[in-house]
């Protein structure tokens, strides 16, 4: 498996389960370029989701169960090639997601002052990638205290759980956020930091949106804000309204909609205004963002969103564009451009216009940057399925290979880290968050993660 998010893991339960059903012999290794497993259950959920946080002791038991290997550090690509890796295994499986953004295309959309979703998401949940061991910021990356610090209204774009996600931590309070495990030094950033209202922009209807019901309701029951949602805005047009009925999330998003249209505003200290039908034209400013010029839009017949009616500015001294996640190329696997996935069918990989025996794909890289945890578990199964039918078809012909695993990351120099590791940082981490007071703090940087690696076993003395 290429990457040890939730598909990879998922991967290795149903292929260790399915093989010993029909007894054959399986060994499974579960490769990261980062030191730690779990992907974005640790990188990507939000921290002020815990309960979803831990699906991450689940993900813990099957790479901690016999027959499986965890390898952590050990970035496919740079570290061994695609063709290397291929000649050392019976079958590859790529699963390493989606980790890059999808782009808006509109101008100033790269001036200082606007980031996209995952450059926020990585620096709350503490990827080594954005904390560099010298505590400065890493190449091409935004210094995101910096901004949060001087931004007092900010504007969203996108209308999924995501944005939700970065709106929720945006206005949070810093006593429910310290029961969190943000690392130390994102937890002081955000107790400094000067917002006070967010603008989330939907480019379509309230009946369209990407958010599930529990998480947008979540948005209303949050201490000391004010959501903003203009009643005008829930009068449906005949299309929403059979969206509404055909739809049980829209018609329940609405539900929660309508209760806030009709709450009267406070004096809360932050506020949250929903604008929908509302598509962002420019981002504003001329060294540093200053606004976002957007404009009403509608659907087409054709189901396009496209602008109506003269553009008006929405001052902000911050942007977040929450428009969706893309996948990247692994140099050496197959990779098609125009949909930011590698071409399969069933999980089977496509290279060169045929199935290539051997090479399979789950997850985010497989279907693209949509669906929860639990989607990637079916998705699994799927690729899992494909792989053993090869199996009995003779397509994929285990053993004989130049160089086993092991001994080639070994010959390369590579100290690859494993689920003792794994089972000290998490250790190191408990402790890190005891000592304040809370159950956990994440280890952001890089060079803490391996001293932890080395440090004492869990329980020991
Ligand atoms: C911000 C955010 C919040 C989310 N919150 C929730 C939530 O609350 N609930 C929910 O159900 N779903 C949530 N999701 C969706 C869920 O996280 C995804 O469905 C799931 O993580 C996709 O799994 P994956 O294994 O395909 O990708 P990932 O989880 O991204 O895992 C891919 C792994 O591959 C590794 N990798 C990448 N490149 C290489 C390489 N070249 N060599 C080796 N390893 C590599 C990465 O380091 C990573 O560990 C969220 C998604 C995002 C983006
Ligand atoms: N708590 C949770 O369960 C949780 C938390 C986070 C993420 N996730 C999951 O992770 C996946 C990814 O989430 P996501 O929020 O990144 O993606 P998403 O669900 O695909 O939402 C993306 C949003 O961006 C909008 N958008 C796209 N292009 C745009 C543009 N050019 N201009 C304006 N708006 C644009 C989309 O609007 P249109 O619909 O008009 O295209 C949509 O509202 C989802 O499946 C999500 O459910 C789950």
């Amino acid at each position: 498996m290429v990457g040890a998010g939730p598909s990879g893991v998922y991967v290795a339960e149903a292929l260790t389960r399915e093989a010993a059903r029909s007894g054959l012999d399986v060994t499974v290794a579960v490769l990261d370029r980062l030191p730690v497993p779990f992907g974005l259950v640790r990188y990507g959920v939000a921290p002020d989701h815990p309960s979803i946080r831990s699906i991450r002791s689940t993900l813990e038991q099957t790479l901690d169960a016999p027959g499986v290997t965890f390898y952590g550090d050990v970035h496919i690509g740079r570290d061994l090639t695609v063709d290397e890796l291929r000649a050392s295994v019976d079958a590859v499986v790529y699963a390493y997601g989606a980790a890059s953004d999808r782009r808006l295309g509109i101008e100033g959309e790269d001036l200082p002052g606007s980031v996209a979703a995952p450059e926020l998401v990585t620096w709350y949940t503490g990827h080594p990638d954005v904390h560099p061991d010298d505590g400065g910021v890493a190449p091409g990356h935004p210094w995101v205290p910096g901004l949060l610090a001087s931004a007092r209204e900010v504007v969203v774009i996108g209308a999924g759980n995501v944005a939700l996600d970065v709106v929720r931590v945006l206005v949070r309070g810093v006593d429910e956020l310290s029961a969190t495990d943000m690392p130390d030094e994102v937890l002081e950033a955000l107790t400094t930091r000067g917002v006070r209202e967010v603008h989330l922009l939907a480019r379509r209807g309230p009946a369209y949106t990407a958010f599930t019901t529990k998480e947008l309701r979540e948005l209303g029951d949050l201490a000391d804000l004010d959501v903003v949602v203009d009643p005008a805005d829930l009068v449906l047009d005949e299309t929403s309204t059979l969206v509404a009925e055909q739809d049980r999330v829209a018609s329940r998003n609405l539900a929660v909609l309508a209760q806030w249209a009709g709450r009267p505003s406070t004096e809360a200290t932050h506020r949250v205004h929903l604008h929908f039908w509302t598509s962002p034209l420019a981002v504003l400013g001329t060294d540093r963002v200053t606004g976002v010029q957007v404009t009403r839009s509608a659907v087409d017949a054709d189901g396009r969103v496209r602008p109506v009616g003269e553009p008006w500015t929405i001052p902000a001294d911050l942007v977040v564009r929450a428009v969706g996640y893309r996948g990247l190329a692994l140099p050496g696997a197959p990779y098609d451009e125009s949909t930011g996935r590698i071409p399969h069918a069933e999980g089977r990989v496509i290279r060169d216009g045929a199935f290539s025996p051997g090479e399979y794909v789950t997850g985010w890289i497989k279907r693209g940057p949509t669906g929860v945890i639990g989607t990637n578990r079916s998705d699994a199964v799927e690729t899992v399925v494909s792989l053993l039918e090869d199996v009995d078809r003779g397509v994929l012909v285990p053993g004989g290979h130049e160089a086993p695993l092991g001994p080639l990351l070994a010959a390369r120099g590579l100290h690859p880290l494993g689920m003792a590791e794994w089972h000290r940082i998490d250790a190191a981490e408990r402790a890190r968050g005891q000592e304040h007071g809370r159950l956990r703090t994440t280890l952001a940087h890089r060079g803490e993660l391996l001293d932890a690696a080395d440090g004492p076993e869990p329980g020991g003395a």
